[in-house]
């Protein structure tokens, strides 16, 4: 008898996935670099389809024809020491799925490499957290077509469902499925620090208290902005610690990275993608990480002298409502453009609704609004940017206004919102048809000779500027 499927990696994640996979009538192997795991996992949980294995040969040989092996352990090089682990007892035509946060570019050498074995590699961004493992995660997968094809049946009933859809689309070639996930991860950090941003403002700006805070939250969980992350935002808010106290003013402001939302950035950068959105949030996080600095200077640097005051409260907080909804439109409106940038220099045919529809349920940013996504690239799916879509064009036109206000009025408060001034300042860039890059341009030439072209005359020139 031999299994259907091999999991390595017995984490907290592996081990989610396992057991979801084994709920849904698949006989899994499954390996750890160490025993601990593997024994934690079948004395807790009485499983009869989840078989241990101490030696990679054996689990290798436990497995069914084409074996079909998921990875869930550390990315970089823990994941090269595994496959090259396995590679001496693979066959031509087994498949493996790396689950993990794979950077995409490892993911590509990863999938070339293996080609020339014979072996399938499939790079499955898979989000959802520890709870998404188990109960239906989003599943981003990559690689070849008929390899996908073949593991689909397993990856679909362990997917997140929406109705009888479940959270999973073939993504492309080699690295995209991991692309996917990279983005997804960066528009996590966008949408976390502008709900991060909203409550500076209702605390800082309203003096309203954790469970007013938490109250609004619930309520815009009802309309436009019905999310996973504005659900748990709410519930945090409402948390108590065992001595009674909001737990949320306990926790340390210094916020950790693990590193997706910094590939993320970098991609833009060789890409030329103005990603400012997610580039400013995990910048956020690099300033939130300086306490010391911030509390020195704190006592050191001067806030605004005076401001208005706030007069009509409710009228504010639906202003940072609105604002919050175009913001978090902006930064996926960069995201899904980088996307589609990456998917022309890759070759990768990417289709956006697909992606959107994926990202409906189980992942960390699954929302309501993306079924609007889904329609905007659906109807077009070469739409260059989603700001020029139709929903989100009468939306960016009817909250652009308020989203002007709430910058300008917490500027004048001196609380910090980078990632919503970088939301207006993309849009009034974005809009702008005639820049201030002639001057740019203008001084490139001056000091370096660097030439520029001209509106009324076809050609590239350069001037001799310092002659008047
Ligand atoms: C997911 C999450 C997951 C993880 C991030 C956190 O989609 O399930 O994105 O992948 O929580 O890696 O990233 P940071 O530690 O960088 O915030």
């Amino acid at each position: 008898f031999k299994n259907d499927i091999g999991v390595i990696g017995m984490a907290v994640m592996g081990r989610n996935l396992t057991l979801n996979i084994a709920s849904h009538g698949y006989t899994v192997s499954i390996f750890n670099r160490t025993p601990q795991k593997t024994e934690y996992i079948i004395k807790n949980f009485d499983n009869k389809t989840i078989l241990p294995f101490f030696s990679i040969s054996g689990f290798v040989n436990s497995l069914k024809k084409p074996r079909c092996i998921l990875l869930m352990v550390q990315s970089g090089k823990a994941t090269d020491n595994i496959i090259l682990k396995l590679l001496s007892y693979l066959s031509s035509g087994d498949i493996i799925i790396d689950g993990g946060n794979s950077f995409y570019k490892d993911t590509i050498r990863r999938y070339y490499n293996l080609l020339k074995y014979n072996v399938n590699f499939i790079g499955a961004g898979i989000s959802g957290g520890e709870y998404g493992a188990l109960y239906g995660p989003s599943i981003m997968p990559g690689g070849n077509k008929s390899a996908y094809n073949f593991i689909k049946p397993i990856l679909k009933s362990i997917a997140a469902k929406i109705g009888n859809e479940s959270c999973i689309s073939y993504i492309g070639p080699d690295g995209s499925g991991h692309y996917v996930k990279m983005v997804h991860n960066g528009i996590e950090y966008a949408d976390m620090q502008l709900i991060a941003e909203s409550y500076s403002m209702l605390r800082h700006i309203l003096n309203l208290s954790n469970q007013d805070i938490s109250d609004i939250f619930s309520q815009w969980n009802q309309g436009e902005l019905n999310s996973y992350l504005i659900k748990i935002t709410k519930n945090i808010l409402k948390k108590k610690d065992s001595n009674g106290n909001d737990l949320i003013d306990c926790i340390l402001d210094q916020a950790d990275t693990k590193g997706t939302g910094e590939w993320a950035c970098k991609e833009a950068l060789e890409l030329h993608e103005p990603l400012t959105l997610i580039t400013m949030s995990v910048f956020s996080r690099y300033i939130s990480v300086l306490k010391l600095q911030r509390i020195l200077a704190s006592n050191i640097l001067l806030g605004p002298r005076n401001h208005c005051i706030i007069h009509n409260q409710s009228e504010f907080i639906e202003k940072i409502r609105q604002s919050l909804y175009l913001g978090k439109i902006i930064s996926y409106s960069q995201g899904f453009s980088q996307l589609s940038h990456a998917s022309q220099k890759y070759h990768w045919n990417l289709k956006y609704s697909n992606i959107a529809k994926i990202f409906r349920s189980g992942c960390i940013i699954q929302a309501r609004f993306l079924n609007k996504i889904v329609e905007a690239y659906k109807y077009d799916n070469t739409t260059m940017n989603l700001l020029l879509s139709p929903y989100f064009q009468e939306l960016a036109n009817k909250y652009q206004n308020t989203l002007r206000q709430v910058v300008s009025d917490s500027i004048q408060y001196g609380v910090a919102i980078p990632v919503f001034s970088s939301a207006i300042s993309y849009y009034d860039s974005y809009r702008t048809s005639f820049s201030s890059a002639n001057l740019i341009q203008a001084q490139r030439d001056y000091f370096g000779a660097h030439t520029y072209k001209r509106y009324d005359q076809d050609g590239v020139f350069h001037t001799n500027w310092s002659s008047y």
